[in-house]
């Protein structure tokens, strides 16, 4: 363990200085994504907040970062039904995927936080998932050299609780990812779809409904509904337990569709564990919940359709920040 420990506190020290001089994301692709005024973006704050992201003493006991459960090479999730936390504890849900977080404008499934800053301190204070909290692990992480001295630099402050928010949300903000197929698509590179892949777009966004909810060009229209997963949400009644409102009962947000080909398994529970599923899900016209959305009705795809939306969902992937990170 305290190897272990020692590995990632040295690992960190070397990337920190190499990502601040190295393979920084383009400034220029994130400059639509609305960033705070109380929190600009510049490379030496994403850096500090890229290490902090890959640092596992932010858990309790030293096990487990921030990609434990969102790993780059899966669009930032974790390929779990449910995320494991320390000690091997199960979380509540799935692990959503990270990439383009700076265009939502609430986050978590039950969309209630406003900021990025704000979330940090959810799966760090979570028992079941790092398990730590703010008080003992500011001081610890002050005594690093290289993070006291980014924080000096960057917010003219000694390290706390302030910088680490605010470092982890800005290197959250600079995964964009926007250059998949559909993109180039979309901006005039009628070759960058096969023939198959537009009649899937075309299914997609005028034969089926999934535009209502799934709006391009983020594949969400950044609202809650209910999706008729279950007849019955049991313990997981999604909005709801944030307002005890009982319209909201089986309301989740409505996840982005991009990078769909890497974050499987699928819904809030990561209870469909493929595409397929999920088209199946809906082709039924969903399990009937009494307050689903009146959207969602049966359907009936040919096998070439159905393969035709599959491929049309996979040319929304777009993973080449993986690259420059
Ligand atoms: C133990 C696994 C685990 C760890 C560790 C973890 N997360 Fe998560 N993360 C999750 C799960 C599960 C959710 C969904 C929770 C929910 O919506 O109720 C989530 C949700 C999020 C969201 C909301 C995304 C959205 O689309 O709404 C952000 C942002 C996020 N995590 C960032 C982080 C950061 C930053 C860290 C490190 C400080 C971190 N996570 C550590 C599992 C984890
Ligand atoms: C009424 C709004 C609505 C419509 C219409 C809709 N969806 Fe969804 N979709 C959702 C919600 C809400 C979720 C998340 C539910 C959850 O987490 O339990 C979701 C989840 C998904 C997911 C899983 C994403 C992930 O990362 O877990 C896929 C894939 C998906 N929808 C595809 C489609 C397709 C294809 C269509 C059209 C046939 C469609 N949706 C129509 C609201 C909608």
């Amino acid at each position: 363990m305290l190897r272990k420990a020692v590995y990632f506190f040295g690992f960190s020290i070397f990337g920190l200085s190499f990502w601040m001089c190295k393979s920084l994301p383009d400034l220029n692709e994130y400059v639509s994504a609305p960033i705070p005024a109380d929190n600009p973006m510049d490379s030496a704050k994403i850096a500090l907040g890229k290490a902090l992201f890959f640092d596992t003493r932010l858990s309790k006991d030293n096990t487990i970062n921030c990609a434990s459960c969102h790993k780059p090479d899966l669009a930032f999730t974790d390929g779990q039904k449910k995320s494991l936390g320390i000690n091997g504890q199960k979380t509540e849900r799935n692990s959503p995927t990270l990439l383009n977080a700076a265009f939502l404008p609430s986050v978590m499934f039950d969309a209630h936080l406003k900021t990025l800053e704000l979330q940090v301190l959810v799966p760090l204070q979570e028992p079941s998932e790092m398990g730590h909290n703010m008080k003992q692990l500011t001081p610890l992480l002050r005594q690093d050299s290289v993070y006291q001295k980014a924080a000096q630099d960057i917010y003219g402050r000694d390290f706390d609780a302030w910088v680490l928010t605010r470092s982890i949300a800005a290197f959250e903000r600079s995964l964009i990812s926007m250059s998949s197929p559909y993109d180039h698509f979309i901006k005039g590179d009628s070759s960058a779809l096969s023939k198959k892949e537009q009649a899937g777009y075309k299914l997609f966004s005028e034969k089926l409904y999934c535009t209502e909810c799934h709006a391009p060009p983020y594949f969400t229209n950044h609202e809650s509904r209910n999706n008729g997963l279950y007849l019955d949400y049991g313990n997981d009644k999604g909005r709801f337990r944030i307002n005890q409102d009982s319209s909201e009962i089986g309301h989740f947000k409505v996840p982005s569709l991009r990078n769909i080909e890497y974050t499987a398994p699928y819904m809030h529970d990561g209870s469909f564990a493929s595409i397929e599923e999920v088209i199946d899900h809906y082709a039924r016209g969903g399990a009937g919940h009494r307050l689903q959305d009146p959207i969602i009705q049966p359907f009936t795809l040919s096998e070439n359709e159905r393969d035709a939306l599959i491929s049309f969902l996979y040319a929304l992937t777009d993973l080449s920040f993986v690259e420059r990170l």
